[in-house]
């Protein structure tokens, strides 16, 4: 992967490196059953310590970019967000987003998140298809994926493992074509 970049301009919000200083403020978000309700994370225990070492691996990544999703007006942080497996050779990854500040949901600041990565992840990383994975339930998230541009292209029948019931997932993708169909560049 290219140079990690210190600041990616969106619309309404940046996103910025992650900074371990944020970690409770993280935690208490993946904590939280109506942030996790849809997610594969914080449905088991973890450390500030398991998760400052996660944040390590991430920094030292080749393959992942998790970022700060902050409000651009008011510096706020409200989430974060990141594309993971980044493969260079066959152009692919995939997309990951949790904004944990709920006063902020469906504001139109996920969208432009999601849009800020991919524009990354066409322009500068020079990729070809982007995925991700998502509960079938999660009817804003499947509507923001929709709004951006994503194409669902599939069911993973029971894919994860939640609090002891096996789950199916959602795939969507979206090719870099169809993203400069859609976006600005
Ligand atoms: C999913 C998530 C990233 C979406 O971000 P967001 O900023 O809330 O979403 P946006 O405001 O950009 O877009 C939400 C869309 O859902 C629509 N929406 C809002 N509430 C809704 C609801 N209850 N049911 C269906 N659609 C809804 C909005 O109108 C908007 O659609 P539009 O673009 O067609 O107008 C965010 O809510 C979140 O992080 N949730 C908790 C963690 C999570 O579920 N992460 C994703 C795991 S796959």
């Amino acid at each position: 992967m290219a140079d990690k970049p210190s600041l990616l301009q969106g619309a309404r919000i940046e996103l910025r490196p992650l900074d371990k200083s944020n970690i409770p403020l993280v935690l208490s978000w993946l904590f939280d059953p109506e942030v996790n309700r849809y997610m594969i994370s914080g449905h088991e225990p973890i450390t500030a310590e398991e998760e400052a070492a996660w944040y390590d691996t991430m920094a030292a990544s080749d393959t992942d970019l998790v970022m700060q999703i902050h409000i651009h007006e008011t510096g706020e942080y409200i989430g974060n967000t990141g594309m993971h497996h980044v493969d260079t050779r066959h152009g692919g990854a995939e997309l990951g987003i949790m904004i944990g500040a709920k006063d902020h949901w469906g504001l139109g600041y996920g969208r432009d998140a999601i849009v800020t990565l991919l524009r990354h992840a066409f322009n500068t990383l020079g990729l070809h298809r982007v995925c991700l994975r998502c509960h079938p339930d999660n009817a804003k998230g499947i509507a923001a994926y929709e709004a951006v541009g994503f194409t669902r292209i599939g069911r993973e029948r029971d894919a994860v493992l939640i609090e002891g019931e096996y789950q199916d997932h959602l795939v969507f993708d979206m090719l870099e074509a169809e993203f400069r169909e859609r976006h600005s560049a």
